[in-house]
């Protein structure tokens, strides 16, 4: 009995403990979280699980900012004014209570992705065409001067890049979207990135749009024209017919009116 009940006591204080440990991570957001470009400011904020007497903010590896808290806030903001390349990073955060001794676990990592316009866009195209029937495969090509990278394929609404490719050889990335469906409808964006500054980014590309036509639907503008058409003409065929027999009628009414009067005079 007694190794039964060491055994449930062991399994309750893993899981409690790997649920305080869960529990206990902060998480980091920026603001702006993208469309950052060099020169902007951004702000930091770890959002803090428990009451924090300090937090710190990595920049890779490196301590970059350090507050101590004062009043039981639950978020710690920091700012990065006037961005440079050097601070397109990784970034984490990380808190101390002084109640609880030892490192409490880091944040998951943010990316600062920083746009430097003196990268001139990408191109790109989409091909076959911009109304397709769904089913197709669409493929779209993003290009720059031949520089080695990554290339990047950005969907308008989605906040991380959809696709990328790196490209050692040759300038051009082609990305297919295979038998697409209507949910593949939108714009399309390229940026590239070279290998050195993985968070330095070139400016997004022109867009192309893709509209997926959903299946038959290509069919219903014509088909509603016949419809439209051959009820019009029935319409008028019934208001024709109605017209010509009231007409015929008071016709008939008025010769008959018309004739014992002619008769009585
Ligand atoms: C789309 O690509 C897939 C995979 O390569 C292929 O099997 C399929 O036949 C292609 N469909 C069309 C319509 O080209």
């Amino acid at each position: 009995m007694a190794p039964v009940a060491l055994a449930l006591i062991l399994g309750w204080c893993l899981v409690a403990a790997s649920r305080a440990q869960h529990l206990s991570r902060p998480s980091l957001s920026l603001h702006p979280s993208q469309g950052v470009s060099l020169g902007d400011s951004v702000t930091l904020r770890c959002h803090l699980p428990l009451p924090a007497a300090r937090v710190c903010v990595y920049q890779h590896k490196y301590l970059r900012f350090l507050k101590n808290m004062h009043k039981e806030e639950d978020t710690a903001e920091f700012s990065l004014v006037e961005v440079r390349q050097e601070d397109a990073m990784k970034y984490q955060c990380q808190y101390r209570v002084l109640a609880l001794p030892g490192t409490l676990e880091k944040s998951d990592p943010v990316e600062l992705v920083v746009t430097d316009s003196s990268y001139s866009p990408p191109g790109i195209s989409l091909s076959p065409e911009e109304h397709v029937e769904m089913g197709t495969n669409v493929t779209i090509q993003c290009w720059n001067q031949g520089l080695h990278g990554t290339i990047f394929l950005h969907k308008d609404g989605h906040s991380a890049p959809i696709q990328h490719q790196d490209h050692s050889a040759g300038s051009t990335a082609t990305f297919t979207l295979f038998r697409v469906t209507p949910a593949d409808s939108g714009t399309y964006r390229c940026s590239y990135r070279f290998g050195g500054s993985y968070f330095l980014s070139s400016p997004l590309a022109d867009n192309v749009r893709l509209e997926v036509a959903p299946p038959g639907a290509e069919r219903m503008p014509c088909g509603n024209l016949v419809v439209a058409v051959v009820r019009g003409c029935a319409a008028a065929l019934v208001f024709g017919l109605g017209l010509y027999f009231i007409l015929d009628a008071s016709s008939f009414w008025i010769r008959r009116d018309e004739s014992p009067a002619g008769e009585g005079a």
